[in-house]
C-alpha cells in the first residue's frame, strides 16, 4: 500500500484525492494547504490527517508526496520530497522560470527519486488511441498535427497575474501532447498572441488567444490553437494528417443525443472543462504512477518532460513577444 500526502488542497489537489482514494493500493495519509479550511474540508472527508507540508515530507511512514499547490511552490516542494527520499508527482509546470525548472531536475535527478509531471492528457484513451494508431503506422508517416484547445471562460485577472502567462499555463499541455504524438521536439516555434477575449488580460501583459506553429529536424509541421473562451465548453480536438490518412479526436459530449427536426439538426455541447472531461484521465495518471513506484518500472512521464514543455512555453512567449520564430534550443 503506498502511503500518500497530499500537498494543496485546492481545485486539482481535489481531484487527486479522489483519485488517491479510489485507487487500491494506494492510501490517502496526509493533507496540507497554507489555505488550513481548504486541508481540513479534504481531510475530513477522506479520513486523512491535516499536517504542516514540511511535517508530511519529513514523515518516514510517507511513502510518496503529490504536489498540487500553486505553481511557484512545485520546484522546491520536488527538491525536499525527492531529498527526504519520496517518489513524486508534481502538477504541471515544473516551475514558472525555466532556469528554476532545470535546477530543479538536477537537484532531483541526484537523489534517483522518481517525479512524475502531471500531464493528464496522456493518459485520455482517446488521445491513447491516436497514438498508438500513428506508432502503428495506421496512417503511414505523419505530417501535420493539429491541435485545438480552448477553454469554455477565462479565469478571474488574479489568477493570469500569477500565472506565468498563457503559454506557460494552458498551452505546456499542448506542447506535451505534441511532444507525446510526435515522439519528438521541434526545432523552431513560432508564436503569435492576441488580448482580444478581455482587455484585462492584455493590460496584466498576457494574451488569451493564441496560434503556434512547430517545425521538426525531418520537416513535420505542427500548429497548436489556444483560447481561454469557447461559448459552448471545454473543446479538445487532435488531429494528425499522414501519408496514408488521418486521425481525429473530436470533443467529448454532454450526451450522445442528435435531435433532427423541420428545424435543423442538434446536438450536446462539449463537456463543462477539464475536471468533467479528464477525470478518467486523472484516474489512469495516477494509477500509472502508483504501478510505475511498486513495479519499480519508469515513469510514463518524466521530469524532462516538465522541463522540455516549459522550454516551449518560453520559445513560445519569446516568439510572441518579437514576432520572430524562435529555435529551441537557444531557450
Ligand atoms: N493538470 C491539470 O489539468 C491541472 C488543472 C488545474 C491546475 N493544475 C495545476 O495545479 C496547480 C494548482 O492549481 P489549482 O487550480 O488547484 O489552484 P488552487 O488555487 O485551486 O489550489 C492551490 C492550493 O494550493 C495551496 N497552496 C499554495 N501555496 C501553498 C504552500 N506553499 N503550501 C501548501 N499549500 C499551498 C493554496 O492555498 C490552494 O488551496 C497549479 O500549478 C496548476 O497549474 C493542473
Amino acid at each position: 500500500m503506498l502511503k500518500v500526502g497530499l500537498l494543496g488542497a485546492g481545485r486539482i489537489g481535489n481531484v487527486h484525492a479522489e483519485a488517491i482514494v479510489a485507487h487500491r493500493d494506494s492510501q490517502l495519509v496526509a493533507v496540507s494547504d497554507v489555505f488550513a479550511e481548504n486541508a481540513e474540508r479534504l481531510a475530513a472527508h477522506y479520513g486523512a490527517q491535516v499536517a504542516s507540508s514540511d511535517a508530511i515530507i519529513a514523515d518516514p511512514d510517507i511513502d510518496a508526496v503529490l504536489i498540487a499547490t500553486s505553481t511557484d511552490t512545485h520546484s522546491d516542494f520536488i527538491e525536499a520530497a525527492t531529498e527526504a527520499g519520496k517518489a513524486v508527482l508534481c502538477e504541471k509546470p515544473v516551475d514558472l522560470d525555466l532556469e528554476r525548472a532545470r535546477q530543479c531536475k538536477a537537484a532531483a535527478d541526484k537523489t534517483g527519486k522518481p517525479v512524475m509531471v502531471g500531464f493528464n492528457r496522456r493518459f485520455d484513451p482517446n488521445f491513447q488511441a491516436l497514438k498508438s494508431a500513428a506508432d502503428a503506422g495506421e496512417i503511414g508517416k505523419a505530417e501535420l498535427l493539429s491541435i485545438a484547445s480552448f477553454d469554455p471562460a477565462p479565469p478571474p485577472v488574479d489568477y493570469i497575474k500569477v500565472s506565468g502567462g498563457l503559454f506557460r499555463d494552458m498551452m505546456i499541455h499542448d506542447f506535451d501532447m505534441a511532444n507525446f504524438i510526435m515522439g519528438d521536439l521541434p526545432e523552431t516555434i513560432s508564436a503569435v498572441g492576441s488580448s482580444i477575449v478581455d482587455q484585462q488580460i492584455g493590460e496584466a501583459g498576457d494574451v488569451d488567444t493564441a496560434i503556434v506553429t512547430m517545425s521538426y529536424a525531418d520537416g513535420r509541421l505542427a500548429v497548436i490553437r489556444n483560447s481561454r473562451r469557447a461559448a459552448y465548453g471545454y473543446d479538445q480536438r487532435v488531429e494528425l494528417l499522414g501519408s496514408k490518412g488521418m486521425l481525429q479526436v473530436e470533443n467529448m459530449l454532454e450526451n450522445s443525443l442528435i435531435k433532427s427536426t423541420e428545424g435543423g439538426v442538434t446536438g450536446a455541447k462539449p463537456t463543462y472543462f477539464f475536471l468533467e472531461r479528464y477525470m478518467p484521465a486523472y484516474k489512469a495518471e495516477w494509477s500509472a504512477f502508483v504501478d510505475a513506484i511498486n513495479s519499480g518500472g519508469d515513469l510514463p512521464t518524466s521530469l524532462e518532460d516538465g522541463v522540455a514543455s516549459l522550454a516551449m512555453a518560453e520559445a513560445a512567449t519569446r516568439s510572441a513577444q518579437s514576432g520572430q520564430p524562435v529555435k529551441l534550443a537557444d531557450v
